[in-house]
């Protein structure tokens, strides 16, 4: 079977820095993958590559058999595959349910959109009480919360997450996995960028390890929790 993204000898260079060197990372239909990495490793700029924001130096990017690399932004959501940012970006001066219509404002299907919005406002019980409220206004976990709903309501293939977990109070983290994983099960496609190693690992299928700017272990993610190079590096034991 052939993966739903596949992604070969990618680069990302800014001028003379070289922050990709060359990654081969495949992800099937349904299943979650996390892209794990110390700071710097190259993580976001992968998933920048992946979702058009930043054009690659090199290598191939196939989404559902169709090339995507160098491709801009609004095409590669057309295509499915809706990126959730480092730092979140939501319209803090909107409020939560403008925020998430926002998330399908490519949609011509308004009955399902809206049946879509009950489907976040059940998923996300905090969002459905706050939903009159600016979004500027939100915790940061609650904003977590939102930029993934207001993804979702594009009705993407393919969900590209970068560091969900960052800045969150332990209790939130809990809650934004739960929520990934949920997600996942109901059949969603998941790249999860995280430097929260066990978190990812625990929730993931597989997992990618990155390390200036190359893959330098892969495997599952249950072979990874109990691999004792990735427990050194990365799991703090
Ligand atoms: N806009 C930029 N201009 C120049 N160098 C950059 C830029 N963005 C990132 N880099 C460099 O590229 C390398 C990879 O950065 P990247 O942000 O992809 O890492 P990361 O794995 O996401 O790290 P973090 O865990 O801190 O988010 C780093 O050395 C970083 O300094
Ligand atoms: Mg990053």
């Amino acid at each position: 079977m052939s993966a739903l993204l596949e992604v070969k000898g990618l680069q990302v260079h800014y001028g003379g820095i070289q922050a990709v060197k060359g990654i081969d990372l495949d992800v099937h239909e349904g299943e979650l993958v996390t892209l794990i990495g110390a700071n710097g490793a190259g993580k976001t700029s992968t998933l920048n590559a992946l979702s058009g924001l930043l054009k690659p130096a090199a290598g191939s990017i196939t989404f559902a058999g169709q090339p995507l690399a160098g491709m801009p932004v609004h095409q590669l959501i057309t295509a499915g595959l809706a990126l959730v940012p480092e730092g979140r970006g939501v319209f803090p001066r909107l409020t939560v349910a403008e925020n998430l219509a926002m998330g399908a404002y490519v949609r011509a299907d308004q009955a399902e959109v809206r049946k879509d919005l009950d489907r976040m406002f059940g998923l996300f019980e905090r969002l459905h009480e706050r939903r009159d409220q600016k979004a500027g206004t939100l915790s940061g976990g609650e904003q977590q919360m939102l930029a993934i709903g207001r993804a979702l309501m594009g009705r993407p293939r393919m969900l590209l997450l970068d560091e969900p977990s960052m800045g969150l109070a332990p209790l939130m983290v809990q809650k934004i996995i739960a929520v990934i994983r949920q997600v996942a099960a109901e059949g969603m496609t998941v790249l999860l960028v995280e430097q929260n190693a066990r978190l990812a690992l625990q929730a993931a299928q597989r997992a990618y390890v990155m390390e200036g700017g190359r893959i330098s272990f892969s495997d599952t993610a249950h072979a990874c929790l109990n691999d004792p190079r990735v427990r050194a590096a990365y799991l703090g034991e």
